[in-house]
């Protein structure tokens, strides 16, 4: 592979920033975020160094999913803005180098579509088999529902008709037939509609549940999810060769890699690596690499033309629901002892920064892990300045908090009375006094500058995105040790999870003598790579090296 050759891939190495529209910026002073607003933000991330941003939903919708109970998958939202906003933002995004993505409800809509209106009028209405129905009594199905608070079955019973519609997540999100060529015809609609107007593709919502077998009483209702994602794969190939589908697939590794396609590389390119993002809590919870790199270990190898998206963060709960139950609890006891920071027995209502008792040192080694792990890393807004979750919010959203611009009225997000924003901005703290862009902008110790900073080195290291991971053992069982390759370009990291300074020896590389070690940072030569070299590392220090050949010019 030649750097030159990686431009349609570019989600290999993309920095992916999460945001809502609702959320980030009110530009027209009603309290609810706005595309205008964030058109006046696209230059803020672009010197933060983002070079994907992914949207989350801004489609019309009553809002009892936050935006992902879709009524119309073409339209945009109206307290967004119109169409020609979003176009406006995609064409500033672009300019300045940088992809949108946008997430794509297939799994299922709001009971509020007019697809689902018709569909229970009428067992013959045509939008019937748009949706998935039984008609005698269902078994006791609460093991199968998402969210737990809330429901107690995937399926409900609809009064009109009599029978019963599968729905996995809330009783309001209807199940699309997805075994229905007319359901998959309409959502290849969508995703053609959505790369003329300017996408460059999509994350693609709840993967795992529209594939999913389901006993209806009639038999067994199932859908091949995988001849599904390669329709889909096929005709966003033909259509556009550089558009992404990045997946939601919280599953283990065994099962979630199929959803790349089973090595042929032809289903989804990118999916969220929830397992080794589960294990590096257990590891910063014990103070240990082991975790994190033993499942990095038995992370399967996957084809160049797939990739992994790294997270600490992203807009739902923490889940730890790979973790064993032990496991589980030890992650529960360091970051989120009191219930009420916990949610559906699996995961935690919390930002980063206040689960690492807001400790810079600790807060930094995370990102800086994250930024040099295998993959392509993804942000969710506010993790650059450190932003807390607001627990006030109920459940999961109290980490959808507004975002942070300035100490000013609601945090700069909004001019409007605090009671008209969508949420309430957060307090304590992490208040916008304490935690916001404008302050840490201005000064290079902030968080914010050591993530502009991690993020800019990032992207002068494809190698990451790239090449080829090997865990490296340093004898220090604290310390996160590894390389990533690609051809003449290497790096390697050190982070050390504890809190204590220790000195670890980096073992000779493998590397000829005209090798030799430097600093990712400041250039400065450190050994050659024949030699072993000893690495002090602070409490919860961070290293990254690079290998330089004799003469080679360092990348700037
Ligand atoms: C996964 C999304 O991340 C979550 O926020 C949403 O509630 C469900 N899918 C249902 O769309």
């Amino acid at each position: 592979m030649r750097i030159t050759e990686t431009s349609d891939m570019w989600w290999k190495n993309a920095v992916v920033y999460c945001l809502d529209v609702e959320t980030f910026l009110d530009s027209d002073g009603d309290g609810v975020g706005d595309l205008a607003g964030l058109a006046q933000r696209i230059d803020y991330l672009a010197q933060l160094g983002v070079t994907c941003l992914w949207l989350m939903p801004f489609y019309p919708s009553p809002q009892r999913d936050d935006g992902y109970d879709v009524t119309d998958m073409y339209g945009v939202d109206r307290r967004y803005g119109d169409p020609g906003h979003l176009v406006e933002v995609i064409r500033t995004a672009h300019d300045r180098g940088m992809r949108v993505i946008a997430d794509l409800l297939v799994n299922h809509t709001s009971d509020k579509h007019p697809w689902f209106v018709s569909a229970r009028r009428s067992t013959t209405s045509r939008y019937r088999d748009y949706y998935v129905w039984r008609d005698t009594e269902p078994p006791d199905t609460s093991d199968q529902v998402v969210f737990p608070d809330k429901e107690d079955s995937i399926w409900e019973l609809d009064e009109r008709t009599g029978e019963w519609y599968l729905h996995h997540f809330y009783r309001h999100q209807p199940d699309l037939n997805v075994a229905n060529p007319a359901v998959v015809e309409e959502i290849i609609r969508v995703i053609e509609y959505w790369l003329e107007v300017g996408m460059d593709g999509f994350r693609v919502d709840a993967v795992p549940f529209f594939v999913s077998d389901v006993e209806t009483g009639a038999g067994q209702h199932a859908t091949d999810p995988h001849r599904l994602l390669e329709q889909v794969r096929a005709f966003l190939v033909r259509r556009r060769g550089d558009a992404v589908l990045l997946g939601e697939v919280n599953l283990p590794y065994a099962d979630q890699v199929r959803f790349f396609g089973d090595g042929e590389g032809n289903q989804l390119h990118m999916m969220f690596d929830f397992a080794a993002m589960q294990a590096t809590y257990l590891s910063f919870a014990r103070g240990d690499a082991r975790p994190l790199r033993d499942t990095l270990a038995r992370r399967p190898e996957i084809l160049p033309t797939c990739q992994w998206a790294t997270f600490l963060r992203n807009h739902d709960e923490l889940t730890l629901d790979q973790l064993s139950e032990d496991e589980r609890q030890e992650v529960f006891d360091s970051f989120g002892a009191d219930p009420e920071l916990q949610l559906y027995g699996r995961g935690l209502r919390r930002r980063l920064p206040p689960m690492l008792d807001g400790d810079p040192r600790r807060i930094r080694m995370a990102y800086s892990l994250l930024f040099s792990l295998p993959g392509s890393p993804t942000l969710f807004y506010g993790e650059e300045i450190g932003m807390g979750e607001n627990l006030d919010i109920p459940g999961r959203m109290s980490v959808r908090s507004p975002m942070q611009w300035s100490s000013g009225r609601n945090g700069g997000f909004s001019s409007a009375a605090p009671s008209r924003l969508p949420r309430p901005v957060t307090g304590d703290g992490y208040a916008p006094e304490h935690v916001n862009v404008a302050d840490q902008t201005r000064d290079p110790g902030s968080l914010w500058s050591c993530i502009r900073s991690l993020i800019w080195l990032r992207r002068t290291c494809p190698e990451i995105g790239w090449g080829r991971y090997e865990a490296i053992d340093v004898g220090a069982h604290q310390v996160f040790a590894h390389r990533c390759d690609l051809e003449q370009a290497a790096t390697i990291a050190l982070h050390n999870l504890g809190p204590d300074p220790v000195v670890v020896t980096l073992p000779p590389t493998g590397d000829d003598e005209e090798v030799e070690l430097v600093d990712a940072f400041d250039h400065a030569h450190l050994a050659a790579a024949t030699e072993p070299v000893d690495i002090t590392l602070d409490g919860y220090g961070y290293r990254w090296l690079r290998l330089r050949r004799a003469g080679e010019a360092i990348i700037p």
